[in-house]
Formats: structure tokens, sequence, C-alpha cells
């Protein structure tokens, strides 16, 4: 059985929220991490303690299974070996050897050019490691010698194993192919990139779990439909701040139907994940029955359901890993 969970909006949908319930209640044998690179912050809220994390698969929550980096994520050494520190993954989280590398100089490229600053990256080096590979001058993470230990054949890996769930990054309107161009990130993020970023064929996946948020957020540059200014988004708690950058993300709070289908589409959603559903109708806070949700709230899944013509199974409540309504 495999599954891939991948973004439906400009990232930030939750996805590390998700994908930890999944971790625990799945119990995956590999847990493996698609996508860009450090560019993503995902958050993980578990027993008391958040994890906020850009690299390592957030599905570490669950001990049992094993963390791998796919050949198409770009490694930043000093970011993956802190998070190993904090997640404690010294010994079961492991990249592939084909994945690329970003230096410094990738960093203060993506900090100083100024297209990076129109667009509003995160300046994490990984629109620049991209395009050197692109242009086959690319740094590989066998270059970094504190890497070595973490090295292994995540293709093997991922095709023996009987159970793998594949973490996707970002979301799909940040896709370079199908996304708001030229305001995206620097690689396809719809569910065969991110497959293919593991070493996983497209005859062997089995469900796409497509995450979005009951409103929309955008951090950096380029289009937002009904975009809220931060008064109004803070009078509707749909204020947020960026994980990796800090930056107040941009809010609108509405669901874009015509680019969730395209995304439902495009990335072949199997099913689809709500969050923050108590952020948008309050009075659902940590409700883990779906028969225990407001009318209102049911009635606007139901409505989300019928427009993106995918199931809605997961619907989350509440910040912490088990705050979930789980109808698979
Ligand atoms: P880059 O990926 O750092 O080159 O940034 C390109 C665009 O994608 C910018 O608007 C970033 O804010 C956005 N972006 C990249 N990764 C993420 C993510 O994980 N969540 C949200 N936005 C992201
Ligand atoms: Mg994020």
């Amino acid at each position: 059985m495999n599954t891939i969970i991948v973004g439906g909006q400009y990232g930030d949908e939750g996805k590390g929220k998700i994908i930890s319930h999944l971790a625990l209640t799945d119990d995956p044998d590999v847990i493996a991490r698609g996508g860009v690179g450090p560019n993503a912050g995902h958050e993980v809220n578990y027993k008391g303690k958040r994890y906020p994390l850009r690299l390592v698969p957030c599905g570490f929550v669950n001990e049992r299974s094993r963390l791998l980096i796919g050949a198409g994520v770009f490694v930043n050494p000093e970011v993956f070996l802190k998070e190993l520190d904090l997640i404690n993954g010294h010994k079961r989280c492991f990249i592939d050897f084909r994945a690329g590398l970003i230096t410094k100089e990738n960093i203060e490229r993506d900090g100083a050019s100024e297209n990076s600053k129109k667009i509003g990256t995160t300046k994490t080096g990984c629109g620049p490691a991209v395009s050197d590979r692109v242009n086959r001058i690319g740094k590989m993470v066998a270059d970094a010698p504190e890497l070595k230990p973490y090295l292994t054949d995540v293709v093997k890996e991922v095709n023996q194993a009987k159970n793998v769930m594949v973490e996707g990054t970002q979301g799909f309107m940040l896709s370079v192919l199908y996304g708001t161009y030229p305001f995206v990130t620097s690689k396809d993020t719809s569910a065969s990139t991110i497959a293919a970023d593991v070493g996983l064929g497209p005859t062997k996946i089995d469900e796409v779990i497509m995450v979005i948020k009951s409103y929309t957020t955008r951090v950096g540059s380029g289009p937002l439909k009904d975009e809220l200014g931060v008064e109004a988004a803070k009078a509707k708690n749909m204020q947020e701040y960026g994980t990796v950058t800090g930056r107040p993300r941009r809010s609108s709070p509405n669901l874009h139907f015509d680019d969730l289908r395209l995304a439902a589409t495009v990335n072949g959603a199997t099913q689809i994940a709500m969050t923050k559903v108590d952020i948008r109708f309050p009075g659902n806070d940590r409700v883990r029955e779906y028969a225990e949700l407001t009318k209102e709230a049911r009635a606007f899944i139901e409505d989300a359901e019928r427009k993106m013509g995918v199931p809605i199974t997961l619907i989350g409540t509440g910040p912490d890993a088990l705050d979930i309504i789980d109808r698979r």
C-alpha cells in the first residue's frame, strides 16, 4: 500500500499535521519525503511539543518507521543534521545518494538575486540548486562528507517496503508547471513528480491524499483571489506566520474551486484532507467524530466535496496530530 500526500493550495495547508496522524494510524514501514528542499516548513505538534521541520519527514512521530529523503530533494546538510537532533533520528533517517546539495553559494545567490526578491522566495537556496542541477553543474549530497553516514538507495528501499507513505511539499499552486508562474517554486509539486522524487513509478501508487485548508493562504508574491488585509484576517483568526521565514502569510477567506478542481485532476487525488475547520467554524475545536461537527461545518465540507468531486476523508479540528476526524 503506497500513499502520497500533497498540498492542494500554496503550501502551508497543514500537511505536517495530516501526515503525522497518518503515520501513527497507518503505521508505514517507510516514510519518504519528496518535494523541493528546505524551502518547505512543516509543523508537527505532538504530545505538547512543536516540531518545525524543513527536510526530515513529518511522519517521524511513528518511531518504528524508517525515514527517507528522495533523490529529487535538495539537501542543506546543516538543516538536516539539526533536525536529526530535534527528532532524535540519527539511526533511522537517510537520504538517497542521488540527491542534490544546497551550497552556501546557492543560499547567497537566492538572497541577493533581484528575481528572488520579486518572487519573494524563501532564500533557502533551493531555486539556485535546482538550476545548477539542470545546468549539469550542481553539487551532490556525496560531496558533503558530513552526510556520508546517511546516504542510502531510497529507490530500492521504497520499492521493497510493503507500506510506504510519501510526503510532498509546497502546494499545487506553487508548481513551476501548473501554478501562478512566475510566482512559483522551482519544481513541479504534483503527485507524479513527488512519486518520481522518491523513486516510485506511477503504477505503484494506491492513494493520493490532497491536503487543503478550509481557507487559503500564501507567502511571497503573486496573485491571491479575494485577499484580506492583515486586520480583516486577524478578525477571522486567519492571520498566519511562516514556519521557515516567519513572514506574515497573506490570506483569503475562500476556497478557490477552479484551482482546486485542477489540482485534484492533475494530482489524481483519491481523497482530500481539509484542515483548520475549527478556525473557520468556531465551536468545532478538537472534535473527533463527524456527527459532532456543527451543521454549518458539515454543510461546508459536503459542498466542497461536491464541487471538487473527491471525498473529504480527513478533517482537521485542532493543532495536535490527534485532533482529527478520520472517515476513511
Ligand atoms: P522558493 O521555493 O524559495 O524559490 O520560493 C518561491 C515561492 O514559493 C515563494 O513565494 C515562496 O514563499 C513559496 N514557497 C516555497 N516553499 C513553500 C512552502 O513550503 N510553503 C509555502 N510557500 C512556499
Ligand atoms: Mg509550510
